[in-house]
């Protein structure tokens, strides 16, 4: 064990945290040695007419393995370095091709073949191959593997060879030149994507140091080949010296790009010809800059083109520190991906609409998981609530003031001298007990546990005992600096780390059923590593390098605990709730997320929605931004805007640093206190209709907080509109207030007509095209409407948890179109157990036509275990778009019965209301007005 130095910048942080985020911590592209390389080289080999990759012919193979219906084109790609006067030096890199056979996608993926003469030198427990399993972590267990059939021919074209491989259906037709690796993808006979367009494949092939000058390509540059010169990184041992892959894709017609999250920026991406790159590597960024390229908490390698009528992904699949070049051209865009090493392993998927590229992707990666009813209620955190008292204080104030909430959380203080799986002697003496009291409620807590564990104690001893420590670069258990001191990390990329885990989670869970997960600084954070994070150089299970791993460790971790509280089914039938900050494709299955340490200020607050829409699309809905900024303290009016916000985001939380004023919502003045009260009461009452957006999403990966380009791809004016959007099918939208002393806000409306959600207020926007409007927007009230079309399921009822709202009735709110039509779906089950998977749910199908609402149950179970309310107390009709006609009566038909039911108007005027209508969601009926 050696003692690490705690570097000055260290004190910094951790002393004046109001400074913001400190950028020299982190590299740029150009003090990143193999980002620097790459677009050294794109800039060189631009130039140059000169081509060193190529496909040997002689190696093609249609590879074809009949029990496991693997169909594979294989061949090896030849990377030729020119040598004067001697024979070229020759690297082959396999290349393989194929199809899934569910999905309108195709794989392909590039290796090294690395000789035995140079790996012999490195020490025997290094994984000497290039990492290839990225894809286990990041697709689902469940997803169909098998490759479809697919057939190629060969052909003269100019001077070019040319191989043609289509897929089954020959919905996709790939060309493949082999004289100078190229890729040309034609999706329903259109060139869609071309791969290697601009020759930047590059793949630095194994290499000593003493050969490296010959190895050279005359584009290339040897910048940090061997060593890193960059200031917090200059310790990193690069035992393979340069291993990085580059590669470029153009999508040809495209216009806009989106995706690669976690950046601080804007929904559509930004060309960054002249600026860094975006960045994906998992770092813990305290106080992340905005409107940033800068690398963040999470990674989501999907880029997504998108048009009115077509869309494709592209997925990198690769776990390793990666930087994604961006160029918006004429009739195109390229994108440049550099990653520090591992494989090409590339998916790209094709749709006809982006909705359907989100769909593949969670076939692919895995549906967002369905989570538990109180999840998607108010969650009130705070760094710290200090003891048992503090908790239960803050619980019995939010009954006082009537606002409810469902979650209270214990940050990082809770644990005896942070060390997780314990619980600090004085401050939580009877934990059980607590907990016990908040159930009583229905309300759930959530502990921090965090993957760095401290050293000399039960944990740490156990992962060491059992060699479950991810390891320096000597092989020995590793050990940094985080919030305890001294730490080292489990290593849950090892299947025996992850049974340590499971077991620690076990015992201290103890069946307690409302205690639940948060997995912070899983990125890693280390205060005295490289960039905050592991040195790249330190050893995980199955002798991988963690730079080959980097972006999934924080899966590994969160999948671990996820899997871990699951485990304990029998005793708590439950679904999990966990918390995570690192994230990669896939954690959709098993977390919900947020967008990490924030600040008090409106940039935090307008840069929150882009973030949260852009997970949305790449299949990880379930995100929020810490309400109403983690660190300092907000003003009455940014509070006020931050809540009119927050109710929307899928996850929806209130968190304050420990250097912030308390801030839980019933210690505001007046009206401060009421308006926040209102809304958190709002997001309760539209519950049943959030859920039905979760059980969506969950179905096919649909946004819950949805981009206007999404809803509406036929309007290319909303494709680089990130500021208003949709909240999954409902038709409710919004366009939240991020500015001080904004009591106006423009939004932009496609055809048709649209209600005020709060005075039931209407108006129409006629023609084709989309119109801006000016929204009145006082403090006390946000932008928010209904468009018409749309059927929309509340529980009106104040209760102080969701729980407690089962045995409410459901009001429907009807807002006709134009066409006099309104459709909605309503999902219900027991909003807790695993029973839905069994069929045990209801899901409605109300409509609207022709001045008669009709019910039509599409699914429900014989026989359904949830005993909750099932009655529709109320039903809501604007009557603004002229198309409904109404008497004071109404007719019900239901089974073969027929009663009559009274209608009356509301008393502005504005709508027409029918009062316990005698109806039930999980019937099929019709009511004629
Ligand atoms: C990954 O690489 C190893 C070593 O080359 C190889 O044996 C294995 O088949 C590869 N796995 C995949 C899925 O490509
Ligand atoms: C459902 O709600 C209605 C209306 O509030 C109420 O009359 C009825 O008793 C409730 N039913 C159940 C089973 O809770
Ligand atoms: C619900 O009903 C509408 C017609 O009112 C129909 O277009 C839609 O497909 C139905 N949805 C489902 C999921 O069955
Ligand atoms: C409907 O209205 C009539 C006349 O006002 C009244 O007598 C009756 O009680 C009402 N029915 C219900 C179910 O409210």
């Amino acid at each position: 064990m050696h003692i690490h130095l705690l570097p000055l910048w260290f004190f910094i942080i951790q002393i004046i945290p109001v400074l913001g985020f400190t950028d020299y911590l982190l590299k740029t592209c150009a003090q990143s040695g193999f980002c620097n390389r790459h677009r050294f080289y794109e800039a060189n080999i631009k130039e140059s007419k000169n081509r060193y990759y190529s496909v040997d012919k002689s190696s093609i193979e249609y590879y074809k393995e009949e029990n496991t219906h693997k169909y594979v084109f294989k061949a090896s790609i030849i990377k030729t370095i020119p040598r004067p006067d001697v024979n070229d030096i020759k690297v082959e890199l396999p290349f393989t091709l194929s199809f899934f056979e569910d999905l309108t996608s195709l794989r392909f993926t590039i290796d090294e073949i690395r000789t035995n003469r140079l790996t012999e030198l490195l020490p025997d427990f290094l994984n000497t191959y290039r990492y290839n399993e990225t894809w286990k972590w990041a697709f689902d267990s469940e997803f169909n593997l098998y490759n479809s059939e697919l057939t190629y021919k060969e052909s003269n074209w100019l001077s070019n060879d040319i191989i043609t491989i289509f897929n089954e259906d020959e919905s996709l037709k790939v060309e493949l030149y082999t004289n100078s690796f190229l890729l040309k993808v034609y999706y329903d006979n259109k060139l869609s994507i071309v791969i290697n367009e601009e020759q930047l494949l590059n793949i630095e092939h194994l290499r000593s140091k003493e050969e490296n000058f010959q190895q050279l390509l005359p584009e290339e540059s040897s910048f940090n080949m061997f060593g890193d010169n960059f200031e917090y990184s200059k310790a990193d041992s690069l035992r393979f010296g340069p291993e990085s892959v580059g590669l470029d894709f153009s999508f040809i017609g495209y216009k806009n790009v989106f995706g690669i999250p976690e950046h601080a920026d804007s929904l559509r991406l930004k060309d960054t010809s002249k600026t860094e790159p975006y960045r994906l590597f998992n770092v813990d960024v305290f106080e992340y800059n905005v409107d940033s390229k800068m690398p963040t908490y999470g990674t989501i390698p999907l880029m997504i083109a998108a048009n009115p009528t077509s869309s494709i992904g592209v997925f990198w699949v690769n776990a390793a520190d990666t930087w994604v070049d961006i160029n918006y051209k004429e009739d195109k865009i390229s994108s440049h991906w550099i990653s520090e090493n591992g494989i090409v392993d590339v998916v790209l998927l094709f749709s006809k609409s982006v909705a359907g590229i989100t769909e593949q992707f969670t076939t692919l990666t895995g549906k967002p998981q369905l989570p538990l009813l109180s999840a998607i209620g108010y969650h009130q955190c705070r760094w710290n609530y200090n003891d048992e008292a503090d908790v239960l204080n803050v619980d019995s104030e939010m009954d006082k003031a009537h606002i409810p909430y469902d979650f209270i959380w214990l940050d990082i203080e809770y644990a005896d001298s942070r060390q997780y799986f314990t619980w600090k002697p004085n401050s939580f003496a009877t934990p059980k007990k607590m907990l016990k009291k908040l159930e009583n409620l229905g309300r759930q807590l959530v502990v921090l546990l965090d993957p760095h564990l401290k050293v000399d104690y039960f944990a740490s001893d156990k992962c060491i005992e059992n060699g479950v420590a991810i390891n320096d670069k000597n092989n020995k258990p590793y050990i940094g600096h985080c919030w305890p001191g001294k730490a080292i990390w489990i290593d849950a990329l090892n299947p025996l780390g992850k049974k340590i885990w499971d077991g620690l989670v076990t015992v201290f869970v103890d069946k307690v059923k409302n205690l639940h997960m948060w997995n912070d600084m899983n990125e890693p954070s280390i205060f005295d590593g490289p960039e905050t994070t592991a040195p790249k150089d330190l050893i995980h299970f199955g002798g991988w390098e963690h730079r080959s791993v980097h972006n999934i460790y924080g899966l590994s971790v969160h999948e671990s605990t996820y899997e871990s509280l699951k485990s304990l089914k029998s005793d708590r039938d439950q679904r999990p709730f966990l918390l995570t900050r690192a994230y990669y494709a896939g954690s959709q299955r098993s977390a919900a997320v947020w967008t990490g340490d924030n600040v008090a200020n409106w940039d935090y607050l307008r840069i929150s929605i882009p973030m949260v829409l852009t997970n949305n699309i790449v299949g990880f809905p379930f995100i929020g931004a810490d309400v109403a900024g983690f660190s300092g303290n907000p003003e009455p009016e940014l509070l006020v805007r931050w809540y009119q916000a927050g109710i929307w985001y899928p996850f929806f939380r209130a968190h304050a640093h420990i250097d912030s004023k308390r801030r839980e919502p019933y210690l505001f003045d007046e009206p401060i206190k009421s308006i926040v009260r209102d809304l958190i009461v709002l997001r309760y009452a539209l519950l049943p209709t959030l859920y039905t957006s979760f059980y969506n999403s969950y179905i096919s990966g649909s946004p819950i907080m949805k981009p206007m380009f999404y809803e509406k791809p036929e309007f290319e004016e909303f494709y680089d509109v990130d500021d208003q959007f949709y909240i999954g099918d409902s038709g409710l939208l919004t366009k939240p207030v991020v500015a001080p002393e904004q009591t106006t806000v423009d939004m932009k409306f496609a055809p048709g007509i649209y209600y005020d959600y709060f005075t039931l207020d209407h108006f129409v926007i006629k023609g084709n095209s989309v119109i801006e409007k000016t929204i009145e927007t006082p403090l006390e009230k946000s932008a928010v409407f209904i468009e018409g079309g749309h059927i929309l399921t509340r529980k009106d009822r104040y209760r102080r948890s969701s729980q407690l709202t089962k045995y409410d009735a459901y009001t429907l709110l009807i807002s006709p179109n134009l066409n006099g039509f309104a459709n909605g779906i309503l999902y219900v089950d027991d909003g807790i157990s695993f029973e839905y998977q069994n069929g045990q749910y209801v899901v409605s199908n109300f409509t609207f036509q022709d001045n008669k609402i009709t019910n039509k149950v599409i699914h429900s179970p014989d026989e359904l275990a949830y005993d909750g309310n099932m009655s529709i107390s109320k039903i809501i009709i604007p009557i603004g778009s002229g198309k409904v006609k109404y008497s004071n009566v109404a007719t019900v038909k239901m089974n073969s019965n027929k009663i009559v039911v009274n209608v009356s108007i509301s008393d502005d005027k504005k709508s027409i209301i029918i009062n316990n209508p005698s109806l039930s969601i999980d019937t099929d009926w019709e009511l004629i007005l």
